[in-house]
């Protein structure tokens, strides 16, 4: 049995299809089987189980947040009113956070890594990536990838995160090359790495890919957060899915980005709160860089899941159009995370595509209570997420 969504009064597509106004959508078990204008349907002969009309609504792909730190407890927001009044952001505070995370239990960090996700479902978000990097220990990091395994596909590790309080960097990562890796690595997809002043090196962090590599994960890097510095050169060399944060970035980067298929990840929440310069987004896509936009959700850099809000700010600080930055925060994501490839199996997964509203992709739908998506950015800040649904199926709706 199939799903009828009507009263669309523009479905943003994110292909090539483009915008499609008075659109209606098809779906079949939990994949668009068809997208068109309403007017199209008479040529179908098909028999719908279920007819939602969405009431003149706007619908895009559901954001596909490919950059959060979900797993964590505690709060920064004594550090976070220093910051505000002029003190610096250093990668430090993470001991603040670990120290919480691994006094939290599983069934705490359970409890808390739930409630995030129905707040992400909430913003419009059908789709996220998550991390450890803040147990820090084999323990901690192993309970991290486990409780964050029970709500995605794709689970980062980041023991590589900071070198714990009272540790030898060296030693440190030893352990996580070693015995951490192989604890997480049955609970994992990828691996990460701060490659940052304050926490590991260019060297170290080669170290850490390498051996996630050799473990069979894909590779993500944080990098180019507080100054330039060697991330994305690393990222590129290494063949990186991502390469995220992205905010100090010479000629040389750009021209490295632009020629690979390591996605550039902005995160416009976190700039904004580490009162970091904003990440040269719109030099990146004119570059020829794919950019993907994330909510960086974590204690200490970015306590927001809100992609509406970095969508926001894309367009009206970044000089991103609306479709842009729709793009980057739905296929942008996917590519990020290597989710964007349209066909069963055609990455070899079996798993349809995330971040597009094609036949074929998965049915992850963000209905935006206006019948026009440039109210993201035109009216921002006021309520915009209507409705969302992942596989066909509702997660969350507004109230009336
Ligand atoms: O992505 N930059 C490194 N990691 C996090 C922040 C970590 C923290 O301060 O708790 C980030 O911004």
């Amino acid at each position: 049995m199939s799903t009828l969504f009507t009263g669309i009064s523009e479905l943003r597509t994110v292909s090539k299809r483009g915008t499609i106004k008075d659109a209606a959508i098809v779906v079949e078990d939990g994949q668009i089987s068809w997208v068109g204008p309403q007017s199209g349907l008479v040529e179908l002969d098909a028999d719908f189980g279920e007819i939602i009309d969405l009431g003149g609504r706007a619908v895009l792909p559901g954001w596909v947040d490919s950059h959060t730190h979900m797993v964590f407890d505690g709060d920064r927001s004594e550090e976070f009113e220093a910051r505000m009044a002029g003190q610096d952001y250093a990668a430090g505070g993470i001991a603040v956070t670990m120290e919480a995370t691994r006094q939290a239990g599983t069934n705490r960090l359970e409890q808390l890594v739930r409630q995030r996700v129905q707040a992400a479902h909430a913003g419009g978000t059908t789709h996220f990536e998550t991390k450890t990097g803040y147990g820090l220990s084999v323990d901690s990091e192993l309970e991290s990838a486990k409780v964050a395994k029970q709500f995605t596909d794709d689970v980062t590790f980041l023991g590589a995160h900071l070198v714990p309080p009272g540790s030898d960097a060296e030693q440190y990562v030893e352990e996580v090359v070693g015995p951490m890796l192989d604890a997480v690595a049955p609970h994992v997809d990828w691996i990460d790495v701060f490659c940052e002043r304050g926490a590991f090196n260019e060297e170290q962090s080669r170290r850490v890919l390498a051996a996630g590599k050799a473990a069979g994960l894909g590779l993500r890097v944080h990098g180019n957060q507080l100054g330039e510095g060697p991330g994305v050169a690393l990222a590129v060399e290494m063949g990186a899915a991502s390469v995220d944060h992205v905010n100090y970035l010479s000629g040389g980067d750009v021209a490295l980005l632009a020629g690979s298929d390591t996605v550039a990840t902005i995160l416009p929440a976190c700039d904004l709160s580490t009162r970091q310069p904003l990440a040269p987004a719109r030099q990146l896509l004119d570059a020829g860089a794919t950019v993907a936009i994330a909510s960086n959700l974590n204690p200490g850099t970015s306590y927001t899941s809100s992609m509406n809000y970095c969508v926001t700010t894309a367009v009206l600080q970044q000089q991103l159009t609306l479709d842009e930055a729709i793009a980057a925060a739905t296929a942008g994501g996917a590519k990020a995370l290597r989710r964007h490839d349209v066909g069963l199996g055609k990455d070899g997964s079996g798993r349809p595509a995330k971040g597009t509203l094609v036949p074929g992709a998965a049915a992850d739908l963000h209905v935006l209570d206006t019948a026009n998506a440039i109210d993201l950015a035109y009216r921002p800040g006021m309520p915009m997420t209507y409705a969302t649904y992942v596989g066909g199926k509702k997660v969350f709706q507004a109230r009336e």
